[in-house]
């Protein structure tokens, strides 16, 4: 694990999302009640999750729908016990870092 800056803050707004490229893997970061990091890449058919409509910890596919928690990870939707790769996401004064 190490930790990367991937982003200035000024980057992703507060309520706002975005998807970033780092290490060959598709990690969506949001600004919502502080910083939270995961795969963006929905189980059901790869949408991405960065441009989902945000409700408190939910974070709703743009394609059909599926639900996750964006602190956790986890899959609200249909299958029981599917999670996200969640990162670890700090704000430090010149940037977004995260732990990859
Ligand atoms: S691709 Fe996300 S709900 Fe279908």
């Amino acid at each position: 694990m190490t930790w990367k800056k991937v982003a200035e803050k000024s980057e992703i707004a507060p309520g706002k999302s975005r998807e970033f490229q780092i290490d060959g893997k598709k990690i969506a970061i949001f600004n919502q009640n502080g910083y939270h990091a995961l795969d963006s890449m929905c189980v059901h058919q790869d949408g991405s999750l960065a441009p989902g409509k945000l409700d408190g910890d939910v974070v709703e596919c743009p394609l059909h729908f599926w639900h996750y928690n964006i602190k956790t990870g986890e899959l609200l939707d249909y299958i029981k016990g599917v999670k996200l790769q969640t990162y670890k996401v700090e704000a430090r004064n010149d940037g977004i870092y995260l732990d990859v």
